[in-house]
């Protein structure tokens, strides 16, 4: 039986990146924009039930909710070649709306009046699997819908699906853009409260760490989200590989992610991913030796990991996990696993068993790619915390000059005071 998994994209971020992901999904079980499937993949090994569904004539529907609080982003998807993939029963968005204005406050504030419209599909497209195992939010953390009403929908999901997995993928911004938001640091700190409190398992996706892989590993200057939602999406779609294309081991979400979460509230992990190619730029075409021992070395490099913290000798690693998808031999993998942890030792909490797993997983048949083997580690690195306290000291700046308060004061959560603020600074 499937172990399904319902996405909710939010805000633009979060639509962008779901986008993105589901042509990925699409290409890799053989299923085109529309939803019907290639006369090449009818025969296929995969589980596609894990995140699509079938419609009566039979063609593949995604388990996602699409929600914002403005039409372009949204506008846009169904203009695309993806117009007819999504149910549009799962698509919600306020005609009128403006948006949350980067307001954390606002998006919540919204969230509150159409969560009645949100629980509906929520609940019907649950009722619509027959084993669920979770739900996948899809969002970033410094604007205002996907930070704001992402944060609401995460307070009231853990609520009503105590029992199922809350995961998340959550996008943090660029601190080096000088471009960006001034108040994102007020949405981060208030969402990583939802973030800390109510989701089991949070994926760190840090934008200035995919601009830096962007410009250095694949040569492309100026980038822009098309090029950093493909990483964003070439994580999520390895991290699931092991569920849509199984063996007997790691089959559900739960069973991967639970070695690496020692106690509950520390469930903040970061990706790192290689070999970073592309077909578009010359640069980036260049096809090295990919050994699994390559593959598992490269994915402990600063350069290829999906996050900018800050790592000092003090830092280590908590638990490892790669998945390594292509031709390799379980001998060869044990080998390096072996060599992988030789090298790590001095990296690993002193206080517990050095816990590095490997997940070896087929590719997709229908998806060419020029190297043998691909590798993508997830893991839990105490340097997390060097994001949270960059969020902290950016966001007492801002404080401490009560800049920019009187737009999160108009909405009724903190009519009563700042308390909100100071809160959910304790949980950072
Ligand atoms: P409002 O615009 O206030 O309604 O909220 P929103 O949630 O729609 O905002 P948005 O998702 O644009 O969040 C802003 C943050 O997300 C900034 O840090 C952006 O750099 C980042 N961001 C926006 N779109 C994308 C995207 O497609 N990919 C990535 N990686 N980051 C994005």
């Amino acid at each position: 039986m499937p172990r399904e998994i319902i996405t909710i994209q939010t805000g633009q971020c979060g639509n962008q990146i779901g986008n993105e992901f589901w042509s990925h999904l699409c290409a890799e079980h053989g299923i085109c924009a529309d939803g019907t499937l290639e006369e090449y993949a009818t025969e296929g090994v995969d589980r596609k039930d894990v995140f699509f569904y079938q419609a009566d004539d039979d063609h593949y529907i995604p388990r996602t909710i699409l929600l914002d609080l403005e039409p372009r982003v949204i506008n846009n998807i169904l203009q695309s070649r993806y117009a007819n993939l999504y149910n549009p029963e799962n698509i919600y968005t306020t005609e009128q709306g403006s948006g949350a204005g980067n307001n954390w406050a606002n998006g919540y504030s919204q969230g509150e009046k159409i969560w009645e419209d949100i629980l509906d599909i929520v609940d019907r497209e649950t009722e619509n699997s027959d084993s669920l195992e979770g739900f996948s939010l899809l969002h970033s953390i410094a604007g205002g819908t996907g930070s704001g009403l992402g944060s609401f929908i995460l307070e009231r999901m853990s609520d009503r699906y105590e029992k199922k997995l809350l995961q998340t993928y959550s996008v943090f911004p660029n601190n080096e853009d000088t471009s960006d938001v001034v108040v994102q640091p007020y949405n981060s700190l208030l969402t990583l409260r939802r973030l800390t409190e109510n989701a089991d398992c949070v994926t760190v996706l840090d934008n200035a760490a995919l601009n830096r892989i962007v410009s250095d590993r694949l040569h492309i200057q100026n980038a822009d989200f098309v090029q950093t939602n493909q990483l964003v999406s070439s994580v999520m779609t390895s991290s699931t590989i092991t569920l849509r294309y199984p063996s007997y081991m790691n089959n559900d979400l739960s069973s991967l992610i639970a070695p690496l979460i020692p106690v509950p509230t520390c469930h903040y992990l970061m990706t790192a991913y290689t070999p970073f190619t592309s077909d578009k730029v010359e640069k980036a075409k260049a096809i090295r030796k990919t050994t699994v021992l390559d593959v598992m070395r490269r994915l402990l490099q600063s350069k290829n990991k999906m996050v900018s913290a800050v790592s000092t000798k003090k830092n280590c690693y908590i638990s490892i996990l790669n998945i390594i998808q292509g031709e390799a031999d379980p001998t060869e993998v044990h080998k390096s696993l072996l060599r992988i942890r030789e090298r790590c030792a001095g990296q690993m909490i002193p206080w517990g068993p050095a816990s590095i797993q490997v997940a070896l997983s087929k590719k997709s048949p229908y998806v060419q790619t020029s190297h043998r083997v691909s590798g993508l580690m997830i893991a839990n690195h105490t340097s997390i915390a060097s994001l949270f306290k960059r969020t902290l000291d950016q966001y007492d700046r801002l404080r401490k000059r009560n800049a920019f308060l009187d737009m999160y004061k108009r909405e009724p959560i903190f009519s009563d005071g700042l308390e909100e603020f100071d809160d959910s600074r304790l949980y950072v």
